[in-house]
């Protein structure tokens, strides 16, 4: 079976072929990146047009980069939401209007299921597994159970964790998107113990997450220093956060374990998923806790934890599979918890 996915949530737009066997025959990407970095983040409108206009050109290269063509594709899954509307709404219209000539099935995938689905794209895990969810719009702690069956343990009550990043790297001045920017910055830190952070949660019951203060605190000693940031500034500040937040991480997944281990002792896999699992800091981190705990760890190349279309067309596969399909009249949903 060769499924033709279709990502348009934010700013990348992205089609691939998946096949059932787990081959990504092929996987297009176009980040709109320059188009958003004088505005210092993404603009809803321009993301919609940039979309338009790009769409059609990336279903064909990715039909030209598989050796396939449209008679050789069996379904079309497209990102249903959550996400910015406009470009929700032309990814599914695109894939409505293939479906529909084609006579194929179509498949409305949520965006955090295809990015907590991934790890099964890339490696053999049966469910159930404890997912982190960390990506610019979420931070979640999920019991993955099956697909479409997932147990919320854990969610920001404030910031999401990418949007920490980006709000960081903005007031260290590092420009757009934040993420890798803090990573490299922190990667030359001379002194990451220079400037001093909360950790925020660390300790509390539950499993929830909040960053805004670690936000306010980095803003704090922005100020303070009372003058333009000199490189290093920057480098030990970007290093100072990123551990804080690792800390935080690593607590917060910690207790996690713990009631997932209760409610499933056979369960014995920690995946990450979402931008920020790029985060080579992070990742190594959660690696030692799942070792520490005698767990599974398992990260998706980094390729595939940013935003994508290899994500949707197997999260399309997996409910393909259960025989799930999506009408042609379903509507874009510009929110849609999992
Ligand atoms: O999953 P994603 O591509 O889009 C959303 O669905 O939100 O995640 C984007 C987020 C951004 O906030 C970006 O700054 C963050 O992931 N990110 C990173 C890294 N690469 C991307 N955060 C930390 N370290 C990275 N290397
Ligand atoms: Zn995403």
């Amino acid at each position: 079976m060769n499924v033709l996915g279709i990502e348009t949530s934010c700013d990348e737009t992205a089609a691939a072929i998946v096949t059932d066997a787990r081959e990504i025959r092929a996987d297009v990407v176009l980040s709109q990146l320059d188009d958003h970095t004088p505005y210092g983040g993404v603009v809803p409108e321009i993301a919609a047009r940039a979309h338009l206009e790009h769409l059609d050109g990336l279903v064909r290269r990715a039909l030209d980069d598989s050796g396939l063509t449209l008679a050789d594709i069996d379904a079309v899954a497209a990102t249903g939401g959550p996400g910015l509307i406009g470009g929700v709404i032309v990814g599914v219209m695109t894939a409505k209007a293939i479906a529909a000539a084609r006579g194929l099935p179509f498949v409305a995938v949520n965006h955090l299921e295809g990015h907590a689905l991934t790890a099964r794209l890339t490696d053999d895990v049966a469910f159930p597994y404890l997912l982190l969810l960390v990506s610019g719009g979420h931070c979640q702690l999920l019991s993955v159970e099956g697909v479409g069956r997932y147990r919320r343990l854990g969610t920001t009550i404030d910031d999401a964790v990418g949007e920490a990043f980006d709000k960081t790297a903005k007031l260290l001045g590092l420009g757009y998107p934040g993420g890798p920017l803090v990573e490299k910055a922190a990667a030359t830190a001379t002194d990451p113990g220079r400037f001093e952070l909360p950790r925020p949660m660390v300790g509390r019951p539950g499993c929830d997450f909040s960053f805004s203060g670690l936000k306010t605190a980095v803003r704090r000693h922005v100020e303070e220093l009372g003058r333009p940031l000199t490189d290093i500034d920057r480098a030990d500040l970007a290093a100072a956060f990123q551990t804080a937040v690792a800390d935080v991480m690593a607590d917060r997944v910690g207790r996690a374990l713990a009631l997932f281990r209760d409610r499933h002792p056979q369960g014995d896999t920690l995946v990450v998923a979402g931008g920020v699992a790029a985060n080579r800091t992070l990742r190594a981190r959660l690696a030692g806790l799942a070792d520490a705990r005698g767990l599974r760890f398992v990260a998706p190349p980094l390729r595939l934890c940013t935003d994508n279309a290899a994500m949707i067309a197997w999260a399309g596969i997996e409910r393909l599979r259960l025989g799930q399909t999506d009408p042609l009249d379903f509507a874009p949903r510009p929110r849609w918890p999992l």
